[in-house]
Parts: structure tokens; C-alpha cells; sequence
């Protein structure tokens, strides 16, 4: 199915059709990729440098390398197709109604799942917290971090808010990122109900020598990484068959031949982040009778070249279309803004047949 959208996609840069034509087609295959429509960032992040590294393991010529398993990520070791990084959009709390005297900050975390399709399942979630200071003054910070359970409603006295203590550690340098397992609560949080965010409480020692705050106000940014699998698109390869060597083909006959999209080409580039492009190929030319082995045409392909010597006129030859294709991953910026690796099946040619 992806084909045909891919081959609609494929024509466009090969014709020139028409505005509309080519943004109806346009559409098709981003539908096909799983877009709603055309990713535009508005505030792109930057690309986590863990995404760069995964991809260019990945994807380290032009084309994957052979035999990798595209929906496990080795960098994590966890089953997995896509790979996400949500930014933080929660607030930082006022320390204004009474705190205790030595919480430094108090934020709400929040990650919006919403961008997870329905089929996926999330193997690993992974929050990480970061600073910006290099520099370090001594003190020794206490960190308390809390899933909302139920937020308190404004005007219902003094009902606390309820939450869950997740983790409670001691740290003091703040240029390292500090990572939490979230695996458990992205699964909770596919339900959107149940996504209230996180509480982040940084508290200084009290029994601290340097009695401050200092530095805790360089928070930088909180970050949460999600890999999913979609088992869709990570169905088990079906075993190659083998065909014999291959003789002398004349040019005018079914084969592969060499297609270089290019994504700047179709207007992409602001959210395509990698590759700039790659080698989508396509299947071109005649089937002739009698079809041979060579063409890799199914039996009933040979059959219907048999008919065709028969009835030209009403049964056409077999056409020549992909008969073995192979995925690319590709690294985007999705409708919300977030950074994504992703897997696609069936997006390169690697061979043709008489079908
Ligand atoms: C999450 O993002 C979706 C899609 O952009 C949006 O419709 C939804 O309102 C967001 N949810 C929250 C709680 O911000
Ligand atoms: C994270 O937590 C999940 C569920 O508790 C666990 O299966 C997984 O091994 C943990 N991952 C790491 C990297 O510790
Ligand atoms: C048929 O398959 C073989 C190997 O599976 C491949 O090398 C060859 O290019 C294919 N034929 C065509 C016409 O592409």
C-alpha cells in the first residue's frame, strides 16, 4: 500500500504536475508516514545529541546497513521503532504560600503523550534533568520528584494535592544530567486522564555550610525520552528467495533504476532533520514474453505473458514493480514540535520483478 502512495510521491518529483495535484499527493504520503499533515516547527528544539548518535549507527552511509534490526534500539537495549523526545512544558511554582525555608524550586513537569499512536507500546521512558551551570558552589541539593495523582482544585480548602514520591536522591554536581526511569508511568500515562505531570521539589541541605540556593536557579531543562514499538511496522522479515545468476539484460527490460530523492527538494528540509535525502529507486521497464527467471515474475505473471501471446488486445503483460524493498529511518520534528527517530518500512527499492 505504501508503494503506490510512494510511487505517487516519486512522480511528483519526476513530473511536473499541477499545485493542487502535487499537494493532494503530497498529503497522501504523509498520511501513509503517519502525519495529519505537514510538520511545520515553530520553536524547533535542538536535536539531542543521544538521537544523532543512534541515527548515524543507523543510517552511517546512505542507505541502513544490512541486517540490522531497525526496531530494536542496542543504545538502550529495548525492542523499539520510534523514538521520541518530548520538551518539559510545565511551570515552575511561585515559593510564595509558605514552602518550607530551605526548598530552593518547586516545578511541574508535564510531557504531552499525544503525538503516541494508538498501536504503539512504550518499552522505555526516561526522564532526563539538566542544568546549565558549570560551576559549582558546594552545596549539597536534595531532590524529591512526584507523579500527580489527582490535582487540588482551587477554592477546596486545604486539600493537598495527591501524588506519588518516585524518587528521592542526594546530589551536588549540576552540570551532569541526572536520568529517571519512567517506563511504568509513560504506560500509565497513555491515558490522557491520568497524565497530570510530575512535581519536582530541589530542596538545599540544611546543615549546608553555604546556605543557598545558588546555582539551583540555572535550571535548564527537563526532557523526556520514550521509545515505542509499533508492531506494525515491525513484522519479521519474509525469507529472501533466491534466483539463479543473472545474464545480459537489455535496458529497455524490467529492472531497477537509481532515484535520489531529495528532501529539499520537495519543500521538507525546515522538518526533515536527517537525512538531507536517499536512495528510493524505482522499477521501470518491460515484461516481455516469454517472461523469464531472471524478471523474478510469479507464476502468475507467466501465465498471464501466456495469455497475453494469446489475446494482446484484451490482456495486457504482467507490470514491473518492487518485489523486495528495505526500511530508512529518518529523524523529524513532529506536529508538536518534538524530536523523533523513526523507522519506516518499505521506503527504498532494492529489487524489481514482472508481477
Ligand atoms: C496535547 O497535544 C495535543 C495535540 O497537539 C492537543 O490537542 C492537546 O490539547 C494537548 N494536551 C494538553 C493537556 O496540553
Ligand atoms: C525501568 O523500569 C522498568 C519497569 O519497572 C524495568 O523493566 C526496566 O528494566 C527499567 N529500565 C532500566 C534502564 O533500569
Ligand atoms: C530479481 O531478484 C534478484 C535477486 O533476488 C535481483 O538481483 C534482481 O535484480 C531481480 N530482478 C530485477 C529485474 O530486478
Amino acid at each position: 500500500m505504501l508503494w503506490l502512495t510512494l510511487g505517487g510521491f516519486l512522480s511528483v518529483l519526476v513530473l511536473i504536475s499541477t499545485d493542487t495535484e502535487m499537494r493532494l499527493r503530497e498529503e497522501l504520503f504523509l498520511r501513509s508516514l503517519g502525519f495529519p499533515a505537514k510538520p511545520n516547527p515553530v520553536s524547533p528544539p535542538a536535536i539531542p545529541s543521544v538521537l544523532w548518535k543512534i541515527y548515524n549507527q543507523r543510517m552511517g552511509s546512505m542507505t541502513p546497513k544490512k541486517n540490522q534490526d531497525l526496531c530494536f534500539v542496542e543504545e538502550f537495549n529495548v525492542p523499539g521503532s520510534v523514538i521520541r523526545v518530548f520538551p518539559d512544558q510545565g511551570r515552575f511554582i511561585p515559593t510564595s504560600s509558605g514552602p518550607p525555608p530551605n526548598l530552593c524550586l518547586e516545578k511541574r513537569l508535564f510531557f504531552n503523550l499525544s503525538a503516541m499512536e494508538k498501536e504503539e507500546m512504550v518499552t522505555m521512558g526516561r526522564l532526563e534533568l539538566r542544568f546549565s551551570q558549570n560551576t559549582y558552589y558546594g552545596q549539597t541539593f536534595d531532590l524529591r520528584l512526584y507523579r500527580i495523582l489527582q490535582m487540588s482544585l482551587k477554592g477546596m480548602g486545604s486539600q493537598k494535592t495527591s501524588r506519588k514520591l518516585l524518587a528521592a536522591q542526594t546530589f551536588r554536581l549540576l552540570h551532569k544530567s541526572m536520568y529517571f526511569n519512567l517506563t511504568d508511568v509513560c504506560q500509565i500515562w497513555r491515558d490522557p486522564h491520568k497524565n497530570l505531570g510530575l512535581a519536582l521539589e530541589l530542596f538545599h541541605r540544611k546543615e549546608s555550610t553555604v546556605d543557598d540556593c545558588q546555582g539551583i536557579q540555572t535550571f535548564l531543562y527537563t526532557t523526556l525520552l520514550t521509545v515505542t514499538l509499533n508492531p506494525l511496522q515491525c513484522k519479521r522479515p519474509r525469507k529472501k528467495r533466491s534466483y539463479g545468476k543473472l545474464p545480459f539484460l537489455a535496458s529497455n527490460i524490467c529492472k531497477k533504476r537509481r532515484l535520489y530523492v531529495e528532501f529539499r527538494e520537495v519543500g521538507w528540509q525546515n522538518w526533515v532533520i536527517a537525512p538531507r535525502g536517499y536512495m528510493a529507486n524505482y522499477c521501470y521497464g518491460e515484461c516481455p514474453y516469454p517472461l523469464t527467471e531472471m524478471l523474478n515474475g510469479s507464476n502468475h505473471a507467466i501465465l498471464q505473458t501466456l495469455a497475453h501471446s494469446f489475446e494482446p488486445e484484451d490482456i495486457p503483460l504482467p507490470c514491473c514493480v518492487p518485489t523486495k524493498m528495505s526500511p530508512i529511518s529518518m529523524l523529524f520534528y513532529d506536529n508538536n514540535d518534538n524530536v523523533v527517530l523513526r523507522h519506516y518500512e518499505n521506503m527504498a527499492v532494492d529489487e524489481c520483478g514482472c508481477r
